[in-house]
């Protein structure tokens, strides 16, 4: 969702905070804008389209300034508009704000600031009105923006610059924010991403920090606990590691990158895994939290735990609140996130707080991975599509490995990751990839799509429907196979196509509902490892993986979205309306 990028320091801010802004734009955004400070004014710059359109827009390139800050805004309150665009200005105009969050009280903040004149629709904008009144009350600038902070309900994180004061403002509330030590300068961005061209030194925010920073550096209060300490990470990612390189869009880089994660599955040390299992072997029951994909992967989860005989349970980050009479003192929970930054689970994380976490995450340093007893990370490296592939299969991996050491025999599950290994090359073999192209071409046309399976089938379905409708903006829908008779068999006409996702698991009880579609007309489009002539209309070849039949699959269903969206000539890394991290609720 939004970003923020701003500098404080001896260079030039321009640069930094032009390739900062683009380095964030892989997390969805309608607008975007900047306050410049260049010593004798304070620049502001916005628009609504792409971040490119404003630079190119203003000859922000061409610009210099000692500071200032950038802002993507995934329009909340308000309309999107080239006034509701951050930064956002008090009466002055020497004051430009820009935020992440929803202001919740907003509505009465603004009663009590009658006497300003407001110009946008936004909640942001009680921010800079009111910093405004209480300097002009006689609070120094710190003093205004703390009590500021204080007053806001709800997630806000804010970064303020007065013209007329050297500190620029900082505050964490709720969206994630972090401060970059650069060489010659201070950072605060929304994620760390934009920061590693320039530095891998970063200060991951508590909820209520206030960083003040300018040219020398920077301070941190927190303004509820006194006693917060702020130490300096080092984080373990590489900038080029997240370059598009040879790639035409981020999305079908991380579908390929799939194929060497599975070398770092194998390769890495699995006592995270061990120490989780064992905190779950003591438990209760398990919950498995996660929203959209991180969702469909606790589905995953759950189903493979109660193969074990887990007493395990899926659930969406705001379901929590319908269990918190049910959830018992010795249950668990498995946090399940890409971002580490979900709303949604952030939100109803105090329905988890007397209990042991466990976290899948792969944005280390992110609050839930911050938030958890246990952390398994992904390691799956950046991914900047919007539509998550390799952190889905990634995690899906890391459950089956969990699996493993719950039933106390990890070695088969490590052999089968083996054959993996040698055995995952469906996306390199030309007869599939023209499968690919051939079912492709005839989907993108269509105005709706089912997907079907059933057990573990059926859940790769549900997921191999939201990357469809999420890259390419057919409506695509899951039903388990053996549901389609109890009603959305009416939708069945001549013609629709029906992609089949057919595991060893569910091939037998699969083919009954197929028939059933077939004789009604359904296209059938098999993906599967054996072909099944009598039932399918077309087949992709899904190269047999034993335990992980799921990852070639996944690959399959991933890489006929995004050749979907290709053909319809949409971006598949930057889908309308949707946003890489889901920070708000
Ligand atoms: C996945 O393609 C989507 N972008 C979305 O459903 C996502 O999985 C969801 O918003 C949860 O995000 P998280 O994994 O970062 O918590």
């Amino acid at each position: 969702m939004c970003g923020i990028i701003a500098y404080a320091g001896k260079d030039n801010a321009v640069p930094y905070l032009v390739n900062g802004i683009r380095d964030l734009e892989y997390r969805g955004y309608d607008s975007a804008g900047c306050a410049l400070d260049n010593g004798d004014q304070l620049v502001i710059r916005k628009d609504v389209g792409s971040v490119n359109s404003v630079i190119r827009k203003y000859g922000v390139e061409q610009l210099n300034a000692k500071r200032g800050v950038f802002h993507t805004r995934w329009a909340t309150h308000g309309g999107i508009s080239v006034q509701n665009a951050h930064p956002i200005s008090d009466c002055s105009g020497d004051i430009a704000v820009v935020h992440n969050g929803i202001i919740e009280n907003y509505d009465s903040i603004k009663e009590s600031l009658n006497t300003h004149k407001f110009s946008t629709e936004t909640d942001t904008e009680v921010i800079p009105h009111m910093v405004e009144e209480k300097m002009r009350l006689g609070k120094s600038f710190r003093e205004a923006v703390k009590e500021t902070a204080l007053k806001l309900e709800g997630a806000s994180s804010f970064v303020v610059l007065n013209r007329n004061e050297k500190d620029m403002i900082a505050v964490k509330k709720g969206s994630p924010l972090v401060i970059g030590l650069g060489e010659n300068g201070t950072f605060i961005s929304s994620d760390v991403q934009s920061l590693l061209r320039y530095t891998n030194k970063v200060v991951y925010l508590h909820d209520n920090d206030l960083v003040t920073f300018n040219d020398g550096g920077y301070t941190v209060e927190n303004l509820v606990n006194p006693n917060l300490t702020h130490k300096v990470d080092t984080v373990d990612l590489d900038y080029h590691s997240a370059e598009k390189g040879k790639f035409e869009h981020y999305m079908i880089k991380e579908i390929y990158e799939q194929i060497d994660l599975v070398n770092s599955f194998l390769e890495r040390d699995k006592k995270d895994i061990e120490y989780a299992s064992s905190l779950i072997k003591k438990a209760n029951r398990v919950y498995l939290v996660g929203s959209g994909t991180s969702y469909h992967a606790s589905l995953y989860g759950a189903q493979l735990f109660r193969s074990l005989g887990i007493d395990a349970l899926a659930l969406q980050g705001q379901e929590l609140k319908n269990y918190g009479r049910i959830i018992k003192d010795n249950d668990i929970f498995i946090i399940i996130s890409q971002s580490g930054e979900t709303s949604d689970v952030i939100a109803n994380i105090d329905y988890m707080k007397d209990h042991k976490k466990i976290g899948i995450i792969n944005v280390e340093g992110s609050y839930l991975s911050r938030s958890v007893d246990a952390l398994i990370p992904l390691k799956a490296g950046v991914e900047k599509a919007v539509a998550a592939t390799k952190t889905f299969t990634s995690t899906l991996v890391l459950l089956r490995l969990l699996a493993a050491y719950l039933s106390d025999d990890a070695e088969p599950i490590i052999n089968d990751l083996k054959l993996l290994k040698l055995n995952i090359y469906n996306l390199t073999v030309p007869s599939v990839l023209e499968a690919i192209e051939r079912v492709s071409d005839r989907l993108k046309d269509d105005k709706s799509i089912i997907y079907t399976g059933t057990e573990d089938g059926f859940i790769l379905s549900l997921e191999g429907a939201l990357k469809m409708k999420e890259v390419s903006y057919i409506h695509a829908e899951a039903f388990d196979s053996s549901s389609i008779k109890h009603g959305p068999i009416a939708l069945i006409e001549n013609g629709i196509d029906v992609i089949a996702v057919t595991t060893k698991n569910s091939k037998e009880s699969l083919a009954y509902g197929l028939e059933e579609m077939k004789a009604r007309g359904a296209h059938i489009i098999g993906i599967s490892e054996e072909n099944n002539p009598k039932l399918f209309d077309e087949f992709i070849k899904s190269v047999p993986a034993k335990s992980f039949e799921f990852y070639p699959l996944l690959m399959v269903l991933q890489m006929l979205a995004y050749r979907t969206a290709v053909k319809r000539g949409i971006n598949p890394d930057k889908p309308r309306n949707l946003a890489k991290s889901v920070t708000v609720k």
